[in-house]
C-alpha cells in the first residue's frame, strides 16, 4: 500500500516527456527548448545517414486544404500502394540544418529560403504550396522536439532536417494527386563525404542530370532517382562524386548530384555556374555574399565551360549536406585536372569561405540581418 505514494524514476521519467510533449508542441515554451539530457550519441564520428530522432511533423492535404498538422512520433506511412509518389515520383523536398552555436543557442540558418524554394518546386510538380509560414513554424517545432538530437557545439555534427511534400492519393492515370502529406523529420549527421574537409575526386558523368526547359532548378526526388545509377556507377569507378555537364551541349559545368560548384581563380575570384537547369543553392548564395562582403573577393556568377576548368586555381562543391567540400582532382575519361591546391588539404580561398560561413552558422561570426533563426 505505502509504495502506491511513490513513483519510479521511469514514470517520472514518462511523466516529464508528456509535459514536455505538450509544452514543446502548442508552442507554450517558446523561445526554450527542454532538454533532459543530450541522446547518447558518438557525434564527432557520425556520417551522413539517417537515424530516426523522437518526433516530427505532419500535416495533411484533403479536399483542397492542408489540415493544421500536428506532431506525432510515427516514423512510419501508410498509404495507398497507387499513390502519386509512389507511381510517378510527385513528391519535392528540402534540406536545412540546426546547429548549435558557441554560446550554446539552437539556430536554424535561412530556413526562409528553403521555405520558398519549396513553393517553387512544389509549383513545378503541381504539388499545393505549403504556406510558408507554417513551413517556418514547422521547423521550429521539430528542432525544439527533437532539442536532444542537435549535436553539441564542436563536434562537427549538426541535425539535418529534411521537410518534403508527396501525393499520397492514388492515381492510375498520368496527373497530380488529390492528396498530400507534407513532414519534416530530422536526423543528425556529421560530413557528407567520408574524410569531411579532405579533398574528394570527381568524374565528368556520361549521363546528364537536367533537360533544359527540365526540372534541374528544383528539388524534386525524380532528380535524384535518376542520378542513382551515374553515382553508383562513379563510386564503383573509385570516384567520390560525378560532376554534370549540361545537356545540350556537354560543353559547360552544371553541378554534382547533391552540390553547387564554386571555382577560385589564379587571382583569387570567386567563380560559380550559371544556369537554368541547377538547384539555386541556399549555401552558394551565402558564400558568394561572404566572400563578396566579409572577404572582399570578387564573384562571377556565369557560365563555366568546361575547357576553362583546368585554369582554376580551387574547386569546391557547396551545399547543405556538403557544406564547402574541396575537390582535388576532376577525372574526364583518364584525363585529369588536378587542381594547385592538391589532395591533402583546402585550398587557402575555399578556406577562408568555410571558416566565415560556418562560423555565422555556429555563432562565432556576426550574420548578416535575416540569416539565423534562433529557436531557443
Ligand atoms: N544542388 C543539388 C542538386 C542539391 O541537391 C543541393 C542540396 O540541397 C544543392 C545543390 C545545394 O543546395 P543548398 O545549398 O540549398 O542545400
Ligand atoms: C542537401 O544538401 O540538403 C541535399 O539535399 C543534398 C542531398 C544530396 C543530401
Amino acid at each position: 500500500m505505502q509504495n502506491s505514494y511513490y513513483i519510479s524514476i521511469l514514470e517520472l521519467y514518462q511523466y516529464i516527456k508528456v509535459i514536455k510533449y505538450y509544452l514543446v508542441d502548442f508552442n507554450i515554451m517558446k523561445g526554450s527548448c527542454f532538454i533532459m539530457s543530450k541522446q547518447n550519441i558518438d557525434w564527432s564520428n557520425l556520417g551522413f545517414g539517417y537515424i530516426p530522432t523522437g518526433e516530427r511533423y505532419v500535416s495533411n492535404y484533403k479536399d483542397g486544404k492542408w489540415d493544421d498538422g500536428a506532431m506525432t512520433t510515427d516514423s512510419t506511412i501508410t498509404m495507398s500502394e497507387c499513390a502519386g509518389v509512389l507511381q510517378y515520383a510527385q513528391t519535392v523536398f528540402e534540406g536545412l540544418k540546426a546547429y548549435t552555436t558557441v554560446d550554446g543557442k539552437i539556430v536554424v540558418f535561412r530556413p526562409d529560403l528553403n521555405a520558398q524554394r519549396l513553393e517553387e518546386s512544389a509549383k513545378r510538380l503541381e504539388i499545393p504550396a505549403f504556406p510558408q509560414e507554417r513551413f517556418l513554424d514547422a521547423v521550429e517545432k521539430v528542432v525544439k522536439a527533437n532539442a536532444d538530437y542537435v549535436p553539441p557545439y564542436g563536434t562537427g555534427a549538426t541535425l539535418y532536417l529534411r521537410p518534403f511534400i508527396f501525393g499520397s492519393s492514388s492515381v492510375i492515370g498520368v496527373k497530380p494527386a488529390e492528396e498530400y502529406q507534407f513532414r519534416v523529420f530530422a536526423t543528425p549527421v556529421g560530413p557528407y563525404f567520408k574524410g569531411g574537409a579532405k579533398p574528394i575526386t570527381i568524374k565528368v558523368s556520361d549521363f546528364d542530370r537536367a533537360a533544359p526547359h527540365g526540372t534541374g532548378h528544383i528539388k524534386a526526388g525524380l532528380n535524384y532517382a535518376m542520378s542513382l545509377h551515374a553515382i553508383v556507377t562513379a563510386h564503383a569507378e573509385g570516384y567520390d562524386e560525378n560532376m554534370y555537364l549540361d545537356a545540350a551541349t556537354r560543353t559547360k559545368v552544371e553541378e554534382t548530384g547533391g552540390a553547387n560548384f564554386l571555382f577560385v581563380t589564379k587571382d583569387g575570384k570567386v567563380v560559380t555556374p550559371k544556369s537554368n537547369s541547377i538547384l539555386p543553392s541556399i549555401t552558394r548564395r551565402s558564400l558568394m555574399y561572404v566572400a563578396e562582403h566579409y572577404l572582399g573577393l570578387e564573384v562571377e556568377q556565369r557560365e563555366v565551360y568546361f575547357d576553362e576548368v583546368k585554369d582554376f586555381a580551387e574547386c569546391g562543391l557547396c551545399g547543405t549536406a556538403a557544406v564547402i567540400s574541396p575537390v582535388g582532382k576532376i577525372v574526364d575519361y583518364g584525363k585529369e585536372i588536378c587542381f594547385p591546391s592538391g589532395m591533402e588539404e583546402m585550398g587557402p580561398v575555399t578556406k577562408k569561405l568555410y571558416e566565415t560561413l560556418t562560423g555565422i552558422q555556429m555563432g562565432r561570426i556576426e550574420a548578416p540581418e535575416g540569416w539565423i533563426r534562433e529557436i531557443c
